[in-house]
């Protein structure tokens, strides 16, 4: 079994504390997204796992195992860089047996895995380039054999795909869901990319600062952030958070009061949840300053009075252009509130 379990893991480089507080239990097959602003202590998080950087605070296991104290090359975790660390000098074929070759397996012992995860990732035709013959999409793949000819217990991926362009990023997150649903290993994986966090995660954990914000599920963090800053981190665009004045019946936004539970300072509106349609709340007054058009959507960037600006953003194409006053109604069942420290409120 390789669940992992966190348990008040806390983590200092010197007086410096990057992590504390992590308590997090990943599940047996589980693939686990960590997301978070640049020097949240994400790789940090990764290393600890890997072995790589010592835990100084709290309990790692896996499968129940007390890993504290346990050497990476004894802890079975293949890891995925962001750069794909693969050696210059070494052919495909040699660069993904490496790992079981330091392991002291003979060369007839390789060649199995190695030739199927080969097969597997499409790389066969290229076993004898090196590197530097590869495309980036081709490196990265190859990088992953290597992880996958250990078979080990648990994969970390650290930004694998942020090196390739959009095209090829889409063709790696396909070929990541595949893999995965043929090997079904406990994966822990870094992104900044939210279609990756979203469409790969089974569960999403959410960080800011060393602290973990929220663990849920992509729909869970969506639909119900816990607090604004998961609102602003999940989503995208982001959502709209809208300060307002208590009022009766809840806050005063713009011209408009919506419903709001008491404490409440703060309502956050996804774009793609105000319309130009009624709704049954009482809309925005808006000025349309920016139109993006997507072809699929568009986006509606709009001045409202002592707000600043709001983003909606409606299917398809409208006939608008800058200047038009607009009325934007939110979907009552898709306002989230928060009080002032960020806590939401209800809903
Ligand atoms: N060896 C180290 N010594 C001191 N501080 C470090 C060390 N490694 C990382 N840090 C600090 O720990 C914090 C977390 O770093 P980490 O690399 O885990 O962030 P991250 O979430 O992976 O960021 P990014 O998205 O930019 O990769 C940062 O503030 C970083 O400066
Ligand atoms: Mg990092």
């Amino acid at each position: 079994m390789a669940d992992m379990t966190f348990r008040d893991v806390g983590k200092s480089f010197g007086r410096t504390e990057v992590l504390r507080d992590v308590n997090l239990d990943v599940a047996d097959g589980e693939f686990v997204v960590l997301v978070g602003p640049s020097g949240c202590g994400k790789s940090t998080l990764l290393r600890m796992i890997a072995g790589l950087e010592p835990i100084s605070t709290g309990e790692f296991r896996i499968g129940g195992q007390l890993m504290n104290d346990v050497r990476p090359r004894d802890r079975d975790i293949a890891m995925v860089f962001q750069s794909y660390a693969l050696y210059p000098h070494m052919s495909v074929e040699r660069n993904m047996g490496f790992p079981m070759e330091i392991a002291k397996a003979p060369k007839a012992e390789r060649e199995g895995p190695v030739r199927g995860a080969a097969e597997t990732l499409g790389l066969t035709k290229l076993l004898d380039r090196l590197p530097r013959a590869l495309s980036g999409g081709q490196r990265q793949r190859v990088a992953m054999g290597r992880a996958i000819v250990r078979d080990p217990v648990a994969f970390l991926f650290d930004e694998p795909l942020s090196n390739l362009d959009a095209a090829l990023r889409v063709e790696m997150r396909l070929e990541i869901a595949r893999l995965r649903k043929r090997l079904g290993t406990t994966t822990v994986y870094v992104t900044h990319d939210q279609v990756e966090a979203m469409t790969m995660a089974d569960r999403i954990v959410v960080m800011e600062g060393g602290l973990i914000q929220q663990v849920g599920t992509p729909m869970e963090l969506y639909d119900r952030p816990a607090n604004a800053f998961v609102a602003g981190f999940i989503g995208s665009p982001k959502m709209n958070l809208l300060d307002g004045t208590p009022a009766e019946g809840g806050l005063r936004i713009g011209s408009a009061v919506w419903p709001a539970p008491p404490g409440t300072t703060t309502l956050g509106i996804r774009p793609e949840h105000l319309s130009l349609e009624p709704t049954g709340l009482p809309p925005l007054e808006a000025e349309l300053t920016v139109i993006e058009r997507l072809g699929s959507d568009t986006n509606l960037f709009c001045e409202v009075p002592g707000i600043g600006t709001v983003l909606a953003r409606v299917p398809g194409n409208v006939d608008l252009s800058a200047g038009a006053p607009l009325s934007l109604s939110p979907r009552p069942d898709r306002l989230h509130p928060f009080d002032a420290q960020g806590v939401r409120t209800g809903g």
